[in-house]
């Protein structure tokens, strides 16, 4: 090419092969570029090839795809992927390895769902691959952005990268393409391509990709979407998230619109009646796993009618409606190098296998849990020892068993430390009162003197689900709490004042600088106001997570409620006491913990230090926003319109609370036929008593005529004193 460029062709129709070419040829120069430093080219060719595909798109629009490599022309790596939040969670799956457990699933449906066993319930199969979950959002047909999963509330935007992907169509085609959908699927690489992209990684002197997943998430979360051009990623569509409408009422036929629509779905899915035809499909998926061109881990079920996926909702992070049935988890044999004993933030010291490296299911593993001293001396698992090793999807790895023909002589039993291995105060194990066994975790009982215990108490409290503090990692940490800069939750919110006064600035360390320690400071005072929730579950009380702390937050809405009760919650013949005890859910051992936990002196000392800090708000708004939040609910009778759990799973998705007995603390009860003595008591007790259809106008924020005689239901329904 040279200065004296070509007239541009007068048509499209002409225009389109001379460009079809060109794109080529630019997309293996960049190839050759990217991936081999290898240009094939001189700089002024490859110049001139990609001004004139530029002439030729600015001439005619419609050549001007965002997969051209001329769209690529200069395009700057972000600094970093900006954050997209999920308008619909991106949800995880519940995993079964067992036959009996599918049958389970089947009938588990069936009992919420109040059908039969011999009723008609249609369950898709389909395998579950092995990549990266992608949202795509289409607008008006046209992709307008992607996302990766992230931690399922919010992902990152990978739109410059996912637009490169070929497989994924930049326009949806076909009658009756919703005005908003986002499409959620798989994106992930062939193993011929993963073998192929290896090779010319080891070749260009740089490590290789695990496997075909590591790959696909690299090339997808490429900074330079020109490189992500180069990967030859593969999507399949099986799920979605927000839309305007759907284009069938079963998942089934939801996804073959989808297909209709130009989008990839996995040809292997079919629609089964019965526990039996489902497992005859994954057995059929397995003969085929190895010679399938791409990675799968097991067989995903989905209930087919996508009004009973709404009634049957989600349980924490995973629908009821769906579930993956994994393939038995891989194993390999390796060394026992050592035993490392950890110490967690609740003083347990859990044993941890050092493994002599070993690749298992495509992934290096080193580390393997062995859980407690008791599964130490049940496997009799010694130092030396070669070991069968298991891993099973994204679980921790594990230790099967012992070769015991392998064992090295003189190999001695594991003697489990019963000192803390970080701040050598007895460990000792708890026994149970009812029992009289041994717990089965041995504990430090350094408390607050054990540095251990204060770092992991720390990491926790800053985590993502607690305080999500960003820039305060287990790095940092650790480094503040052996300077004495942060001993405790409340020293983190000290921590600037501190610097300032200190005479070693933080900035001025190795490793710090004042972007850094700025970024920091910015990120902590953000935290200075946290839900309820976040702030009880940072805390990191024995048995109180993160359902529990929902429940007290719930419940008792300040944290000045939340500790009057816990520390009155002392005397068992309390009331708060009881109050805890009522809590649906909330079980007597927390309701201990919660108790012990206000005993003692340095914990109440902290609790109000942190307190001076930071402000503990009410629950997020979207749980209390609805009109039976907050309530306490009884359902008894028979009910009609749905089961009892949907009935309960309902309640406690609006942030209801349900109960299993009537008190003066019950708000509503719910009456179905054959109600009797709850229902009585509810009305000597002058509580509001609604029949199921008016339970379901109330959760549904509707009015409707009250069925019931006139007097007996309260004058202003719940709703309206809300
Ligand atoms: S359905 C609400 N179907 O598995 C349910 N997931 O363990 C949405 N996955 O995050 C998921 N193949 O990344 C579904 N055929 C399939 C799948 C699949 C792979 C992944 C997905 C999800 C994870 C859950």
């Amino acid at each position: 090419m040279t200065d004296t460029d070509p007239a541009l062709p007068a048509t499209l129709r002409q225009a389109r092969p001379e460009h079809t070419r060109i794109a080529a040829e630019v997309a293996a120069h960049d190839l050759a570029y990217h991936q081999n430093d290898a240009p094939t080219v001189s700089d002024a060719d490859y110049d001139a090839l990609k001004r004139r595909l530029v002439a030729l798109e600015a001439a005619f629009p419609k050549l001007a795809t965002p997969a051209s490599p001329a769209a690529k022309v200069g395009a700057k790596p972000s600094e970093k992927f900006g954050s997209i939040r999920h308008a619909v969670p991106m949800l995880s799956l519940g995993n079964v390895f067992a036959d009996e457990d599918v049958a389970e699933f089947d009938a588990r449906v069936r009992r919420f769902l109040g059908l039969a066993a011999d009723a008609p319930l249609a369950i898709t199969a389909e395998p579950k691959i092995d990549g990266l979950s992608c949202s795509l959002r289409y607008e008006h047909g046209r992709l307008v952005q992607a996302a990766t999963r992230g931690d399922g509330f919010e992902g990152e935007d990978v739109t410059a990268n996912v637009r490169t992907v070929a497989a994924i169509p930049e326009e949806l085609a076909g009658d009756g393409v919703p005005e908003l959908l986002e499409v959620r699927g798989e994106v992930f690489m062939e193993k011929p391509d993963f073998a192929a992209l290896n090779g010319r990684v080891v070749e260009a002197g740089r490590a290789p990709f695990a496997n075909p997943r590591n790959a696909a998430a690299g090339s997808l979360r490429q900074l330079d979407p020109a490189v992500t051009a180069q990967r030859p990623l593969k999507f399949f569509a099986y799920a979605w998230g927000e839309h305007s409408a759907l284009p069938a009422t079963t998942q089934s036929g939801t996804i073959e619109a989808f297909g209709r629509f130009g989008l990839p779905t996995n040809p292997l899915t079919i629609l089964c009646r019965s526990a039996e035809d489902l497992l005859a499909h994954y057995r059929a998926i397995e003969l085929q796993r190895a010679a399938l061109p791409y990675d799968i881990d097991g067989v995903v079920y989905k209930v087919d009618d996508l009004r009973y996926q709404e009634r049957l909702g989600f349980v924490s992070r995973a629908p009821r409606w769906a579930v993956a049935h994994k393939f038995p988890a891989e194993r390999a044999t390796t060394t026992l190098l050592a035993i490392d004993v950890q110490v967690g933030r609740t003083g347990s010291l859990t044993p941890v296998a050092k493994l002599a490296p070993v690749t298992v299911g495509g992934v290096v593993v080193e580390n393997a849990t062995l859980h407690n001293e008791d599964e130490i001396a049940r496997k009799d698992v010694r130092i030396g020892d070669t070991v069968r090793v298991q891993r099973a999807g994204d679980v921790i790895p594990q230790i099967v068993e012992v070769v015991a023909e392998l064992r090295p002589a003189g190999a001695e039993p594991f003697r489990f430390p019963h000192t803390c291995p970080a701040c050598g105060s007895a460990a000792v194990r708890g026994v149970d009162e009812k029992t009289g066994e041994a717990d089965v975790v041995r504990r430090c009982t350094g408390g607050i003197h054990c540095p251990a215990q204060a770092v992991e108490r720390l990491r926790h409290f800053v985590s993502r689900n607690a305080f999500d503090i960003e820039g305060l990692g287990e790095k940092q940490i650790a480094l503040f709490h052996a300077e004495g800069l942060i001993r405790t939750p409340s020293d983190i919110f000290k921590l600037e004042e501190r610097d300032k006064a200190g005479l070693k600035r933080l900035a001025n360390r190795e490793g710090f600088g004042d972007v850094s320690v700025r970024n920091l400071f910015a990120a902590i005072a953000a935290r200075r106001t946290v839900p309820l929730n976040r702030f009880l579950f940072a805390l990191g009380i024995r048995r109180i997570g993160e359902t529990n702390a929902k429940r007290l937050a719930r419940h008792f809405g300040t944290p000045v409620a939340v500790a009057a009760a816990g520390t009155a919650a002392a005397d068992p013949a309390s009331e708060a006491w009881s109050e805890l005890r009522a809590i649906d859910g909330f079980g007597d051992a927390a309701a201990e913990t919660l108790a012990e936990f206000f005993a003692d002196a340095d914990n109440r000392a902290e609790w109000d230090s942190l307190l001076a800090e930071v402000t503990a708000e009410p629950m997020a708004a979207a749980a209390a926003a609805s009109a039976v939040s907050g309530k306490v609910i009884v359902f008894t009778g028979s009910l009609e319109r749905m089961t009892r759990d949907e009935a309960k799973a309902r309640a406690e998705a609006l942030g209801a609370k349900v109960s299993g007995s009537v008190s003066k603390k019950t708000d509503i009860v719910v009456v179905g036929p054959g109600a009797g003595s709850k229902e009585k008591k509810a009305r000597e007790l002058g509580l509001h008593v609604v029949s199921e259809d008016e339970w379901l106008a109330l959760a549904e924020g509707r009015t409707v005529q009250s069925t019931e005689p006139a007097g007996e239901v309260d004058a202003a329904p719940a709703a309206a004193t809300d």
